[in-house]
C-alpha cells in the first residue's frame, strides 16, 4: 500500500471513521473513547477550540520552518508519537509500522511498556529514534531490568507515565467485552467476523506468525497470551509509585527523563528539583481522570513556574495543525500525538501513519502561514489576549457587546 491510496482521507476525522470501519469494535473503542462519562474528551475538544490565535498581517511567510528542538535534537518537526499500549493489535507489527512513520517523518516514536512488538524488533525494524515510556511493575527489580534492556536496545529518553496510578474506570470496555486479557464470547466472535479484513490481516496472521499476541516486555517466565490472566502478581501494575521511584530512575538512567501526565505547578516545579529533563502536560487525552482539567488550562501556569528550565511538552486531543499551533502558543516546545497516528496505522500501517503526519505538517503549515509565523517561536505571540466575542454576558457600562470586558480571555486560562 502506498501513501497515495489514502488520497481520499483528508483529515484526522478521515482516518477515524475509516479506522471505526476496519476495527472490530472492542478494538476501535478501547482507541478512541474515555473514561466513565467521557467528559474529559469533549472537553479537551472545547477548550483546545476555545484558544484563538490572531494572526498577524503582512509577514513575508514564503519561506517557513517547522523545525523545532526537543530533548536536544533538531527535528524538522514539533512532535513525537505517543506511547500506546496494543499498537500491535490495530496493525501487523503496528508498533514497527508506527516507529517507520515517525522515522520518515523526521521524529520520535515512544514505546509502550504495553506493547505487542518488543522495543529491539522496533528497534531494528524502524530505524527511529526511540523513547521508552515505563509503567512500574509491583516488582521494582523487574522493572529496572526491564530499563536495562530499554536502553540496550539503543532508547535515548525515558518516559515515566505518572497519571495512570490505578487502573482506570472504562465501562465501556466492560461492555464492549474489550480488554486484556482478550476474552472469547460470542460477542467477540460476532465482532471479528464483522471486521473480516482486520481479523485476516491482524489477528490470523499474529497467530501463525508467532501465536496469540503478547505483551512484548513481560519477562518470557511470567510472559502470557494476552487470551490468559497475568500469571505474577509481581507485574501488576504498581500503586505505590513515589518521587522516591522518580530519584531512583534518576539515578539510574543515563539518557534523558521525562514525567508524562503532570498536570499541575507544584508537581511541576517538584519534577525540576528532582532532576527531570521534562514533563508532558497532559490528561492521557481523556481516558484516566474524567475530571482531570486539560492541559491548555493548566500549561500558562505551568508554562511561567518553569520558566525555561526544564522543557515542556503536551499532548491530549491534537486533531489538526492548528491544535499543535496552540500548545506551541500556550508554550509548549513538542506535542505528542496519540489517537490521530493510531486512526492512520489502523488504515494503512505505516503508509497510513505518514498520511496522517504529512496532513498534521501541511495543516500546521498554512496555519502559521495565515498567522504570519515563518518559525514555531513566532506562534507565542499569536496568542489572542483580545477578550472573545461570544455567550458571555456584557459587563454593565459596556457599549461593545461584541467584546463583552468580562469575558475570559483564551490568553488568560
Ligand atoms: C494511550 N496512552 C498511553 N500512555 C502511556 O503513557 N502509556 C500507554 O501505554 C498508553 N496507552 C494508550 C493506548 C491508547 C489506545 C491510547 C489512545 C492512548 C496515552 C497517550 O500516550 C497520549 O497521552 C494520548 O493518546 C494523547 O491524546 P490523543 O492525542 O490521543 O488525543
Ligand atoms: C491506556 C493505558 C494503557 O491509555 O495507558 O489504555
Amino acid at each position: 500500500m502506498s501513501r497515495s491510496a489514502f488520497g481520499h482521507v483528508l483529515n484526522v476525522d478521515d482516518a477515524r471513521r475509516a479506522a471505526a470501519r476496519r476495527l472490530p469494535r472492542g478494538l476501535f473503542e478501547y482507541i478512541d473513547r474515555g473514561s466513565e462519562d467521557e467528559t474529559s474528551i469533549a472537553a479537551n475538544r472545547r477548550r483546545l477550540d476555545a484558544i484563538r490565535l490572531a494572526p498577524s498581517v503582512l509577514v513575508d511567510v514564503s519561506r517557513r520552518s517547522l523545525e523545532a528542538e526537543i530533548l536536544g535534537h533538531r527535528q524538522p518537526l514539533p512532535l513525537a508519537i505517543a506511547p500506546t499500549a496494543v499498537a500491535g493489535l490495530v496493525w501487523h507489527d503496528g508498533e514497527i509500522a508506527l516507529a517507520r512513520a515517525a522515522a520518515a517523518a523526521g521524529i520520535p516514536f515512544c514505546v509502550s511498556t504495553q506493547s505487542i512488538t518488543p522495543i529491539e524488533r522496533i528497534a531494528a525494524e524502524s530505524g527511529a529514534r526511540l523513547w521508552f515510556q515505563l509503567y512500574v511493575w509491583k516488582n521494582r527489580q523487574r522493572t529496572l531490568a526491564l530499563l536495562d534492556r530499554a536502553r540496550a536496545a539503543g532508547a535515548e529518553t525515558l518516559v515515566l507515565t505518572v497519571d495512570t496510578a490505578v487502573t482506570p474506570n472504562r465501562e465501556y470496555n466492560l461492555r464492549n467485552g474489550f480488554g486484556i486479557p482478550l476474552q472469547a464470547s460470542v460477542r467477540a466472535g460476532i465482532d471479528l467476523m464483522l471486521h473480516p479484513r482486520w481479523t485476516a490481516s491482524v489477528m490470523l496472521r499474529s497467530l501463525i506468525a508467532s501465536g496469540v499476541p503478547t505483551y512484548a516486555h513481560y519477562p518470557e517466565e511470567f510472559r502470557t497470551r494476552l487470551g490468559r490472566l497475568a500469571l505474577s502478581d509481581e507485574l501488576a501494575l504498581a500503586t505505590d509509585v513515589t518521587w522516591d521511584d522518580v530519584r531512583l530512575l534518576r539515578q539510574r538512567w543515563k539518557g534523558r527523563l521525562v514525567l508524562k501526565g503532570v498536570l499541575r505547578v507544584d508537581d511541576a516545579l517538584t519534577a525540576l528539583s528532582h532532576g527531570v529533563d521534562a514533563i508532558v502536560v497532559s490528561n492521557h487525552g481523556g481516558r484516566n481522570l474524567d475530571c482531570a482539567p486539560g492541559p491548555t488550562e493548566v500549561l500558562p501556569a505551568i508554562v511561567e513556574a518553569i520558566s525555561d528550565r526544564m522543557e515542556i511538552l503536551a499532548d491530549s486531543g491534537v486533531r489538526r495543525g492548528a491544535d499543535i499551533a496552540r500548545f506551541l502558543a500556550l508554550g509548549a516546545s513538542g506535542v505528542l500525538i496519540g489517537r490521530a497516528t493510531l486512526y492512520g496505522v489502523a488504515i494503512g500501517g505505516a503508509d497510513g501513519a505518514g498520511r496522517v503526519l504529512d496532513l498534521l505538517r501541511h495543516e500546521l503549515e498554512v496555519t502559521m502561514g495565515m498567522l504570519g509565523a515563518p518559525g514555531l517561536d513566532a506562534l507565542r505571540r499569536c496568542l489572542n489576549k483580545t477578550p472573545a466575542a461570544g455567550p458571555c454576558t456584557p459587563s454593565s457600562g459596556s457599549t461593545d457587546h461584541r467584546l463583552p470586558t468580562n469575558c475570559a480571555s483564551a490568553g488568560s486560562i
